[in-house]
């Protein structure tokens, strides 16, 4: 056998000193904390017997796509998924990609161009940052959630442009509706509105909004116009697998042609596009009832935030009003001990560890979700409270 190089083992060893090595463990049966099937649709009845139903319907008996889109995978089904997205969100165009990674690397490495500039929120994804490292435009992170710094960072490329006088450019402005991390939002109103009079192309990722807030932010908030592109994912909310890029039939034309993510892969079956169907069409039918699964999650939010005043706990936590609420706790042993604590009392409560997260801000995330009941989350809470003061 192959020896295994030492720096490798270097790097392995220094995980492990830092009480950060990744272990891959089987889901627990403990009340669920930390998924993010928010609307419990991973495991609707109504969703897979639906995408049964519509394979059946269209005699789509295959197990695999045999092939790219480009190639031999672009089954009718695609077709008609991506123009039920494009209508439901009130955009031009949508193309699916196979996962939410794939979609941000493949949008980020190919739409800005040598030359370009994208400005990215200092706490996005791993996944956008990945695009944005492969792709040939200067980058330049701004704080968090910080529309000032964006000002900032503008008023001195044009200045650095107008001394220059240099070829046009694009400026691309990267964000998240919701931060994965912190569960915290932009003001993204403000920034949609800075970014089209500036003429900033605004780049939103919706991975942790749809679902949660009805369909998505963009849309709730009807600023489809003035978002350059806009990406959900489907392994979240809705909980099956797969992404899409919502934005003009342009943008799609062009990511057929140059994302390479999008081109060089075998394309979903038929049975998990089918699925990606039903779920946004059972989430377009909770968006339109009463006491749907996103009134139910959206009342759970409350509840978790109340409960945190009514225990003196909030000062801990990041504020957000999404599914996601985080806990600081320092240090990667501390946070994973009281994550352990609170499994041993029967929650799954995952610790995010550095290198995650910055050191000093490791954290327990709550993933709140429809099916949470009260019992469980004040249980939950109480519980972290003796944690806390132990
Ligand atoms: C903000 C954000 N974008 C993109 C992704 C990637 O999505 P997917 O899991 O579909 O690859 C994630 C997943 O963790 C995410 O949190």
């Amino acid at each position: 056998m192959n020896s295994f190089p030492q720096k490798l083992h270097d790097k392995l060893n220094d995980r492990k000193n830092n009480q950060a090595i990744r272990t891959l463990k089987i889901p627990n049966n403990l009340v669920d904390f930390s998924s993010n099937d928010y609307l419990g649709f991973s495991i609707s009845e109504k969703i897979y017997e639906r995408t049964n139903h519509l394979l059946q319907s269209k005699n789509l008996k295959a197990n695999g796509a045999k092939g790219s889109r480009l190639l031999t995978g672009n089954h009718s089904l695609y077709l008609e998924t991506e123009e039920f997205i494009s209508t439901l969100y009130t955009q031009e165009a949508a193309l699916i990609f196979n996962s939410g990674y794939d979609a941000n690397l493949g949008l980020l490495s190919s739409i800005p161009q040598r030359g370009d500039i994208i400005l990215y929120d200092d706490l996005i994804h791993a996944s956008l940052r990945d695009g944005i490292s492969m792709s040939h435009a200067n980058a330049y992170k701004f704080k968090h959630n910080d529309l000032k710094d964006i000002q900032t960072l503008c008023t001195r490329i044009k200045n650095k442009r107008h001394v220059s006088n240099a070829d046009p450019i694009e400026i691309y402005v990267v964000t998240e509706s919701v931060f994965s991390m912190d569960g915290d939002s932009p003001d993204l109103n403000t920034l949609a509105s800075y970014c089209q009079e500036n003429n900033l192309k605004l780049i939103v990722d919706e991975a942790h909004a749809v679902g949660i807030f009805s369909l998505g932010l963009v849309h709730q908030l009807k600023l489809e116009d003035k978002v350059f592109a806009t990406i959900l994912t489907f392994g979240k909310g809705l909980g099956c697998h797969g992404a899409a890029i919502l934005g003009s039939k342009l943008l799609k034309e062009f990511l057929v042609n140059f994302s390479r993510s999008f081109i060089y892969t075998t394309a979903l079956p038929p049975h998990s596009v089918a699925t990606i169907y039903s779920a946004l069409q059972q989430l377009k039918l909770e968006s339109e009832k009463e006491d749907s699964e996103i009134q139910k999650l959206n009342s759970n939010i409350l509840f978790f935030k109340n409960e945190l005043q009514q225990l003196d706990l909030d000062k801990h936590f990041i504020a957000s009003n999404s599914a996601i609420q985080c806990c600081i706790i320092s240090g990667n042993e501390k946070v994973k001990n009281c994550s352990e604590a609170l499994i041993k009392e029967g929650y799954d409560v995952k610790a995010i560890l550095s290198p995650t997260v910055s050191e000093e801000k490791e954290r327990l995330r709550f993933c709140l979700h429809s099916y949470n009941s009260e019992e469980e989350i004040s249980g939950v809470l109480k519980t972290l409270k003796k944690v806390l003061i132990q």
